[in-house]
C-alpha cells in the first residue's frame, strides 16, 4: 500500500530521533512491500527563523495533504523569551487545532528490563502498561475568554474550561474503544466536586458507558488520580481526560517508564476503531532536550514506537506495528542503551546505533 507522511523533524534533538525513524520506515517498507513517501517540512523555532512563524500556511497544507505527520520537537532556549511574540509552541497547537486532533493517546508501558531504570520501586513499577487519552483540542487549553486585560485594580487574565457534550462524548468513545480492545476498564478523570464542566463530564461519561456494557467505567478526581498514579500504578487500564489534566497527568506517567525517551504518542482526529484509519500526528513525549541536540545521544525509541503506532492507527497495519515493537524490544533485550537508561550492566550506544540495531531486527 501506499502513504504520505509529513515529516517535522522540528527542533533540538527532533531531527535526529526523526532521521532513525526513516530508517525504520524504509526497513518496514522494503519488507512488506510499502510504499511510504515523505515529505519534508518545518515546524518551531527553525520555522520561526527561517519565516517568521512555527507554523507556514504550505506547511500546513501539506500536513493535510498527508495519511500522518511525524514530528520530532519544538522549542529550545533561543526562542524562550517571554515576550516574545511567536513561540516554538504555537506551532504545535495550531497543528492540533488546523488537524482536529482531538485524541491524544499517550501509552505508558514499562519494559521488563528497564525497571530497575526509575527513581521508582520496581515491585511497584513492573507490569505497568497503561494508556492515558487526553482530550487534545478543548478545554482549558482552548476555551474562550482567554485574555489578559487592565483593570483600575490591577492586572487580570482569565482561561476557560469549556467543553460540549459532543466533545466529551467522543472523547470518552475513545476511551472505551481503547478499552474494548483491552483490559477493560476505563477511569474517566475529572474534579466533579469542584468544576461544573467536570460535572457535565462525568454525566456524559456515564451516558457514553451504556454503549459498552463490557468495560468497567470508574470516575475519579485528579488529585486523587494523581496521587494512586505512583502509589500503584497497575492499578490503570485506559484513563481518560480533559486536555489540562492530561497534560500534568502524562508527564507524572512517563516517569514510571524511566525515561521520556521511552514514550511515544499519537494524536488522532478520529475515534480509533478496528478498521478505520484515523488521520495522526505523532511524536515522542520528550522536548527537544537542546542540550543534547547534535551529538547522537538522544534515545530513539519514542519515536520509533511513535511510527509503530502511525502504522497501527493511521495505516491500518497492525501486524507492521507489532514488528517494530518487537525490534525495539529485541534491541534492550541483547543490552543496549542510550544515555537515559543506561545501566552498569548495558552496552552504550547513540542515536545513530540504537537506530541502526532496531532496524537491523525488522525483517518480514
Ligand atoms: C505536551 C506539551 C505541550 C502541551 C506543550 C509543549 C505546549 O507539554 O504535549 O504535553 O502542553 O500540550
Ligand atoms: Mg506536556
Amino acid at each position: 500500500m501506499k502513504f504520505s507522511i509529513a515529516m517535522l523533524p522540528g527542533d533540538g534533538v527532533g531531527p535526529e530521533v526523526v532521521a532513525e525513524s526513516v530508517k525504520v520506515l524504509e526497513a518496514v517498507g522494503k519488507g512488506f512491500g510499502h510504499e511510504f513517501r515523505l515529505l519534508h517540512g518545518q515546524i518551531g523555532g527553525v520555522a520561526i527563523d527561517q519565516h517568521g512563524v512555527a507554523l507556514t500556511k504550505d506547511t500546513l497544507k501539506m500536513c493535510k495533504r498527508c495519511h500522518a505527520v511525524l514530528l520530532g520537537a519544538v522549542g529550545g532556549p533561543k526562542w524562550d523569551d517571554p515576550l516574545a511574540k511567536v513561540r516554538p509552541e504555537d506551532g504545535l497547537m495550531a497543528l492540533r487545532k488546523e488537524l482536529r486532533l482531538f485524541a491524544n493517546l499517550r501509552p505508558v508501558k514499562v519494559f521488563p528490563m528497564l525497571v530497575d531504570s526509575t527513581t521508582l520501586k520496581p515491585e511497584i513499577i513492573r507490569g505497568v502498561d497503561m494508556v492515558v487519552v487526553r482530550e487534545l483540542t478543548g478545554g482549558l487549553y482552548f476555551g474562550k475568554p482567554k485574555k489578559r486585560w487592565q483593570t483600575t485594580k490591577g492586572r487580570r487574565a482569565v482561561d476557560s474550561m469549556l467543553y460540549s457534550e459532543k466533545e466529551i462524548e467522543r472523547i470518552l468513545r475513545v476511551g472505551f474503544e481503547l478499552a474494548m480492545g483491552r483490559r477493560r476498564k476505563l477511569v474517566s478523570v475529572d474534579k466533579a466536586n469542584v468544576l461544573e464542566s467536570s460535572r457535565l463530564w462525568r454525566q456524559v461519561a456515564t451516558e457514553v458507558a451504556t454503549d459498552y456494557p463490557e468495560v468497567e467505567l470508574e470516575h475519579m478526581l485528579v488529585d486523587a488520580c494523581a496521587m494512586r498514579l505512583i502509589q500503584r500504578p497497575t492499578y490503570f487500564d485506559v484513563l481518560v481526560t480533559e486536555n489540562m489534566f492530561g497534560d500534568i497527568l502524562t508527564d507524572e506517567a512517563s516517569m514510571l517508564a524511566g525515561s521520556m525517551g521511552m514514550l511515544p504518542s499519537a494524536s488522532l482526529a478520529a475515534v480509533p476503531k478496528p478498521g478505520v484509519r484515523a488521520f495522526g500526528l505523532y511524536e515522542p513525549i520528550h522536548g527537544s532536550a537542546p542540550k543534547r541536540a547534535g551529538q547522537n545521544m538522544a534515545n530513539p525509541v519514542a519515536t520509533i514506537l511513535s511510527c509503530a503506532m502511525m502504522l497501527r492507527y493511521s495505516f491500518g497495519l497492525e501486524k507492521e506495528a507489532q514488528i517494530v515493537e518487537k525490534a525495539v524490544v529485541s534491541a534492550l533485550e541483547a543490552g543496549y542503551r542510550t544515555y537515559d537508561i543506561m545501566d552498569e550492566a548495558s552496552v552504550r550506544v547513540g542515536t545513530n546505533e540504537m537506530g541502526d540495531l532496531i532496524t537491523k531486527n525488522i525483517r518480514a
